[in-house]
């Protein structure tokens, strides 16, 4: 198994986890977010404040078309790519096993910054709200689920687990 997205809140660790595990098994690296910063110029806050959310999403789903085609990777994924369920359907159908990366609205609150983060714009509070939206999503969404609520080395261990596993193995605790 050589293809592995991860998906999450916000804050939830994915960009820091996805590069550990593209080390450890010796992968290419790669996150919606810079690649669509990089072929924009721009940062993302800019492209949500000049063009809108929409635009942004419509971006997203064209970088993970363009993604899909760069063979085996750990990719990183935007935390609203759960949102566009084409997003997941086109991972999945290029072989990437999908994996929910869980961290807590507590956990996340405490350590985010907000100030990159267009959606927090009004305050980290709104993580909380978000969390509830798309926890269905998130969930409905992935072949594996794996909490990140402590030690990211320990987390990183359980995942290669889980991964060497034909994925039947399914962390599913400590949910909400
Ligand atoms: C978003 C998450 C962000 C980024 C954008 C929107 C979201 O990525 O794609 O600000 O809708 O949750 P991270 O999950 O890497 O912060």
């Amino acid at each position: 198994m050589k293809k592995i997205a991860l998906i999450g809140m916000m804050g939830s660790g994915k960009s820091t986890l996805a590069k550990m595990i593209s080390e450890k098994m010796g992968l290419k690296y790669y996150c919606t977010d810079e690649y669509i910063e990089e072929k924009q110029g721009r940062a993302i806050s800019q492209i949500f404040e000049t063009e809108g959310e929409a635009f942004f999403r419509h971006l997203e789903a064209e970088a993970i078309n363009e993604l899909v085609t760069f063979g085996d990777m750990v990719l990183s994924t935007g935390g609203g790519i759960v949102l566009n369920s084409e997003n997941v359907r086109n991972l999945k159908k290029n072989g990437f096993v999908v994996v929910l990366l869980n961290r807590s609205v507590e956990k996340i609150l405490s350590n985010i910054d907000g100030t990159k983060r267009p959606l927090l714009k009004d305050g980290i509070r709104r993580i909380e709200s978000i969390y509830k939206e798309r926890e269905f999503l998130y969930k409905q969404s992935s072949d594996l689920i794996i909490n990140n609520d402590d030690n990211i080395d320990e987390t990183l261990n359980r995942l290669l687990n889980l991964l060497l596993d034909t994925g039947e193995c399914n962390e599913e605790k400590n949910f909400d």
